[in-house]
């Protein structure tokens, strides 16, 4: 599989104000982020609400700016790019939204949503209506929906739409931000399986966010593991799963509900505040440190950098050399 997407040391920082003096604040949401995505496969993110995976997404696309890195699709470097050239890169990149409800224009009609990105790219009216009764048929709605509203769809076909329109210009890679979360159940399956059978039809790469460790198995090929702004693993699915080498990852896993849990291994996890976490972030030593069940003193004062130690797996610890998070048996299975 040839590389599509390459990110290399991307950061987004946000500065805020905070407090009565107006201290100054720094949010690293996205921090020192590298991977790459290769042509037809599922990189799946994971990691808890805040971990940066939205701003991560959105700088992909750079609907907002990252404060530094490269980020190439194919051979262009997409922060070098002038607006003009940026347009033109954007018909293979597309994103879809976790919230149906507000990602939807509710003044305008799904035909013209379905339709604006290919008037934006100058496709002729003939041409536009064709295609937006092509893009119906493949997301499963009836042509008549054409004339609606948002307001009139339910959330699963809300998002149908969404997928509709991110299809219109036959993008490359489409970045799905939690596309499933604002639906019930049995509605996220179809929506999923729906991305699935159009990845399959038109060989689409995909980045799917996601909190969600059950949803992030059933659609990615790899995984990336976020914690506050950073990669802390990252490797094929069945390793990510199976053998994970990140205590955060451990964790993550043994969230997912178990039947019974006396059977989790891992216990006592420390919870932090955030101001706490910040503190220690900025002292430059592991993010995880003071959650980690394993820590010890050089997990406080060293640079943790993320290391390969299989083959395609790669984890952001410095406890993580031999096997012992191996040891640790999960019973989530
Ligand atoms: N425009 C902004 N200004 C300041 N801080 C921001 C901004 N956007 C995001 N952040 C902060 O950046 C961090 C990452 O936010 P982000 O929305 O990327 O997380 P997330 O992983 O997508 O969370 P969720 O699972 O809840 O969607 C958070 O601490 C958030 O408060
Ligand atoms: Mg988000």
């Amino acid at each position: 599989m040839s590389e599509l997407l390459r990110v290399v040391n991307l950061k987004k920082y946000f500065y805020t104000k905070t407090g009565f003096f107006g201290k100054k604040e720094v949010i690293k949401a996205v921090d020192n982020v590298s991977f790459i995505v290769k042509e037809g496969e599922t990189l799946g993110i994971v990691g808890e609400s805040g971990s940066g995976k939205t701003t991560l997404g959105k700088c992909l696309l750079r609907l907002v700016e990252p404060t530094s890195g490269e980020i190439y699709f194919r051979d262009v470097n997409i922060l070098k790019l002038d607006r003009k050239e940026l347009k033109k890169i954007r018909r293979n990149m597309q994103i879809i939204f976790q919230n149906p409800y507000s990602s939807l224009d509710p003044r305008m009609k799904i035909g013209k949503i379905i339709e604006e990105p290919l008037k934006i790219h100058g496709v002729s009216v003939s041409e536009r209506s064709k295609r937006v009764y092509e893009l119906l048929d493949l997301v499963g709605l009836p042509r008549s929906f054409t004339r609606r509203y948002p307001h009139m769809l339910s959330g699963g076909q809300r998002q149908r739409v969404a997928i509709a329109r991110a299809l219109a210009l036959n993008p490359k890679i489409i970045i799905a931000d939690e596309p499933t979360s604002a639906l019930d159940v049995s509605i996220q399956a179809q929506i999923l399986n729906l991305l699935k059978e159009l990845q399959k039809i038109y060989g689409l790469t995909y980045i799917y966010i996601s909190h969600d460790m059950g949803t992030i198995r059933y659609m990615s090929s790899r995984i990336a593991v976020m914690y506050y702004g950073k990669i802390v693993e990252l490797g094929n699915k069945k390793e990510v799963f199976d053998s994970p080498f990140h205590p955060y990852t451990i964790e993550l896993l043994q969230s997912v509900p178990v039947p019974n849990p006396r059977k989790r291994k891992i216990k006592n996890l420390k919870d932090i505040s955030y101001e706490k976490f910040v503190a220690v972030n900025n002292d430059g030593g592991c993010i995880y440190y003071l959650r980690c069940p394993f820590a010890n003193s050089r997990c406080k004062d060293m640079k943790v950098e993320l290391r390969e130690l299989e083959k395609g797996h790669f984890v952001a610890c410095l406890r993580a050399k031999g096997n012992y998070t191996r040891q640790i048996k999960l019973s989530t299975e």
